[in-house]
């Protein structure tokens, strides 16, 4: 049966910003241990930078939708990401309400999944499509 190369461009997209989504979250580590050190000023930056991330997370979604179709990759990253968002979006609430208890337990586990995330899409290989 002919087999097709499928599109690069999709996993590439998702790779990129799986890659920033996991730098902006270790970020997060250290400006919190900033500011936990005693340098209020990194808690301004920890809000700024907790923000944006739910909007890198919504792109991340965007590319994994794209990674599905056109690329043909598996459907799974899409519900990753979303779970993803919305972990990141209760996460900046409970960091404004100040529920450190549970505000960092939870910042680990964005940091673990995203981890494991950004591996995958490194070493995720696209299969050639049968036409
Ligand atoms: C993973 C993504 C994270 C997001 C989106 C996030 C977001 C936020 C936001 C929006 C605030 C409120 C800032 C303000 O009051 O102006 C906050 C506060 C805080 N965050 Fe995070 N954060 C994250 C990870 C972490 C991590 C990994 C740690 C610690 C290891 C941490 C420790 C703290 C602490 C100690 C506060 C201050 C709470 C207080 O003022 O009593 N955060 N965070």
């Amino acid at each position: 049966m002919p087999t097709s190369q499928p599109r690069r461009w999709p996993v590439a997209l998702v790779r990129v910003l799986a890659l920033i989504t996991l730098l902006q979250v270790l970020l997060q580590a250290a400006l919190a241990g900033g500011f936990i050190s005693g340098h209020v000023g990194y808690l301004t930056a920890h809000s700024v930078n907790g923000s944006l991330l739910v909007l890198t997370v919504m792109a991340l979604g965007v590319a994994t939708i794209l990674l599905f179709r056109p690329g043909r990759g598996p459907w799974w990253p899409i519900l990753l990401s979303a779970v993803l968002w919305w972990m990141v979006a209760v996460q900046v609430g409970v960091g404004f309400a100040r529920l450190v208890g549970l505000h960092i337990p939870l910042g680990a586990s964005i940091l673990a999944l995203t981890g494991a995330f950004a591996w995958w899409s490194f070493s995720y290989r696209p299969r050639p499509v049968t036409a």
